[in-house]
């Protein structure tokens, strides 16, 4: 088997498991929309109609995995909001924020939109959620998920994330940031070299940006989860170290009720932060799933 990731042999956990996992198709993981449905209803629907439906687990009773379907995008479920196709690891984002109802949330990098309204099913509709979205192609499909998934208490904005205004501070900030995406880099089929759908660029200049503007923007108290779809130290650890350097910024523990590795506290002789072990790695041979990293960082006051 040729070597995918190999420059990260040196942090990634049982690194063969982990290379005969990318060689493997992503599962379809969908959540229920608790906005508009009740997931036993939605299952035994599904299940009525032959599809094959698991629970991902007894904790998250909205995260399933369907079997043998390709395109959960043309069920009648995806069309009536009752549903969402979204990575299993990528539903963690919102759990781990937790957005409590009533509160003010910012969701600066939001489209294509599943991170919002799951913010959203956790407020039951309540308090406000602005989706910010900088490139104008993604605000409408943005617009068209929240529509669809019957959220009602969110706007949408389009500034540069790393350039919001400080007019308003923000109890709960999803800072998701574009990154290049290596989490997402699985086979399409069964055994073969995982598939790079879109560049590999990192990109940690803008990141950095976006997370300090992300904690300036917390009101006193907020709390804010960092978030990428990649295993690049650079665009993880080195981004929360730079935060960590320039504010007073709490890093809390990520709980997920997943297997999860501790962020790295240092790599090749680069020091991070011995905090960073709050953060979490996920990865897609102990969970199956979308590589994706998690740090949750507090403002103090
Ligand atoms: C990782 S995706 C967000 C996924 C989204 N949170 C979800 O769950 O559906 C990052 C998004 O940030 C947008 N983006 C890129 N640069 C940005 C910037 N400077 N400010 C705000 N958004 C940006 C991209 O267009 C992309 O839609």
């Amino acid at each position: 088997m040729s070597v995918f990731f190999d420059e990260y042999t040196d942090f990634i956990p049982c690194f063969p498991a982990f290379q005969k996992a990318v060689s493997r198709p992503l599962p379809v993981h969908v959540r229920v929309n608790r906005l508009k449905a009740e997931p036993d209803d939605v299952i035994s629907g599904m299940k009525s109609r032959g599809i094959a439906v698991r629970r991902v687990s007894e904790r998250y009773r909205s995260f399933f995995i369907l079997d043998g379907v390709d395109r959960p995008g043309n069920l009648p479920e995806y069309h009536l909001g009752h549903l969402h196709p979204q990575a299993l690891t990528s539903c963690l984002a919102a759990v781990v924020l937790a957005p409590a109802p009533d509160s003010r949330v910012l969701d600066l990098c939001a489209a294509p939109g599943g991170k919002t309204a799951h913010m959203c099913e956790l407020m039951e509709n309540t308090g406000l959620i602005v989706a910010n979205e900088l490139v104008p192609a993604r605000q409408s499909p943005l617009g068209h998920t929240l529509a669809r998934l019957g959220v009602l208490n969110a706007v949408v904005t389009g500034y540069q994330a790393q350039e919001f205004p400080l007019r308003n501070r923000f109890d709960f900030i999803l800072a998701d940031v574009p990154c290049s995406g290596e989490g997402g880099f699985r086979a399409v089929t069964e055994g073969k070299k995982p598939g790079v759908r879109r560049s590999r660029t990192a990109l940690p200049g803008l990141q950095k940006k976006i997370i300090l503007r992300g904690f300036d923007l917390l009101a006193e108290g907020g709390v804010m989860v960092y978030s990428t779809c990649t295993y690049n130290p650079a665009e993880n650890e080195a981004v929360v170290r730079h935060l960590l350097e320039r504010r007073d910024a709490e890093l809390l523990p990520v709980t997920s009720g997943f297997y999860q590795e501790p962020g790295l506290p240092s790599r090749n002789g680069e020091i991070y932060d011995g905090k960073l072990a709050a953060a979490a790695r996920f990865y897609p041979h102990r969970v199956d799933s979308v590589g994706f990293f998690m740090a949750r960082i507090r403002r103090g006051g």
